[in-house]
């Protein structure tokens, strides 16, 4: 017994050594880039696992479509990033292969597909997610969602954040004997403090007067608590915008009645809390394959879609009919955050009209609906069209 405890005693050792440096790296805290200055701007794409190839291609070609003059002009680089697959993570046991993360790390964003996460028990070995694993070694520390319904007059953005809580060690837990294990979370001063201060930065710079803060903070006491408490110390640098707390079982009944959903528009909450409720909202906006998701760092961000490899999609023969748009507003997400604001707006004009307004051609995921090509093709008119603002003015208001 006390050579299992002696282990385990080393095990959490070595995990608050770690973090207690960790927590030194992030008081140095680095200034954020500037896009404006670099030239070329380099955006790699990463394909992934199951439907993540398929969608992935669709997304690039409206970059491109977008992006064109500054592709040409040389300002602007796409660069396909090889090797992310589960396959060659397996083989090499890495979440993400050195030689993929070398190339990964000379880019400034990336756009990137799902990658198989997987569990015990699958046929793959049980190695780290490729996301949780990226947004952590590229310091991600911000996982920003935004949700729209506007019929509903839901307009939504949530700040997960990335780095921490129950994900950050989420695969360092131990089993101390047969019958007892043990998983950690973590959250810090300096880790809740940056994205806390995102959200309501986000809220003051956007007229939005609301930030909602979402924990357990009754029962999860240190770790919520502590988020909860620097939440409250936070908001004393915003005396302009409310907020308010919830518990995050209440907030997930909430986010489904209708006589409250228009009253939230900013969420702020720990990384599992954040990618519980962003599942739900995305469901309510129209099913998870419509979300995009940007993981921000100071040096690097990455956009991505917030649905999984859909694996049942790709044994069922239906991968052509996966629907883009989470990976296409993600593409948005990434337009807007490196400067192309316009674009980006563009963009959502056009996702807007072609799969909330006018929908001349649906997507089911289906075989009665079309493709994800041809549904990319139909943005791509609709984005070539002159008067796309009017459109959209006149369609969707
Ligand atoms: C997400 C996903 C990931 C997560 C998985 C794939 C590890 O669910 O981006 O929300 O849990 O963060
Ligand atoms: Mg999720």
């Amino acid at each position: 017994m006390s050579e299992e405890i002696e282990a385990a005693k080393k095990h959490f050792e070595n995990i608050l050594k770690e973090q207690l440096e960790r927590v030194n790296r992030l008081k140095k805290s680095d200034q954020w880039v500037d896009f404006s200055q670099l030239n070329p701007l380099i955006i790699g794409i990463i394909r992934g696992d199951g439907i993540g190839p398929e969608i992935t291609k669709h997304a690039q070609k409206i970059l491109e479509f977008l992006l064109q003059e500054h592709i040409s002009k040389g300002r602007v680089q796409l660069r396909i990033i090889e090797g992310l697959t589960i396959e060659n993570r397996a083989k090499a046991m890495k979440s993400i292969p050195d030689y993929v993360l070398e190339d990964i790390k000379k880019c400034h964003v990336l756009l990137k597909g799902p990658t198989t996460t997987p569990r015990k028990g699958d046929k793959w070995p049980n190695i780290e997610s490729a996301n949780v694993f990226m947004r952590r070694e590229l310091d991600l520390f911000a996982n920003v969602r935004p949700v729209k319904v506007p019929e509903k007059c839901i307009d939504w953005i949530f700040f997960r954040e990335n780095t921490e809580g129950a994900y950050v060690l989420g695969s360092r837990g131990i089993n101390v004997t047969e019958d007892l294990s043990v998983d950690f979370k973590i959250i810090t001063t300096q880790g809740a403090e940056r994205i806390l201060r995102l959200a309501f930065e986000y809220a003051k710079n956007n007229d939005i007067n609301k930030v909602t803060v979402v924990t357990k903070a009754n029962v999860i006491k240190t770790t919520d608590g502590k988020f909860l408490a620097i939440a409250e110390k936070i908001s004393k640098d915003f005396p302009e915008v409310e907020w308010d707390d919830w518990y995050v079982d209440i907030i997930t009944a909430k986010l489904i009645d209708p006589a409250r959903q228009d009253q939230f528009r900013v969420f702020v909450a720990p990384n599992l809390y954040g990618d519980i409720i962003t599942d739900e909202a995305a469901q309510i906006q129209g099913g998870v394959g419509t979300a995009g998701s940007a993981n921000i760092g100071k040096k690097y961000a990455m956009f991505e879609a917030i649905h999984g490899t859909a694996p049942r999609m790709v044994e069922e023969g239906r991968t052509k009919y996966a629907d883009p748009s989470s990976l296409i507003n993600a593409a948005s997400l990434l337009l807007s955050h490196i400067g192309f604001n316009e674009l980006s707006q563009k963009l959502n004009m056009a996702l807007d009209i072609c799969a909330n307004y006018e929908r001349k051609l649906k997507i089911s995921g289906r075989e009665d609906g079309v493709t994800g090509e041809q549904f990319t093709n139909y943005l791509i008119d609709t984005l070539k069209d002159s008067n796309l603002l009017e459109k959209w003015n006149k369609q969707c208001h």
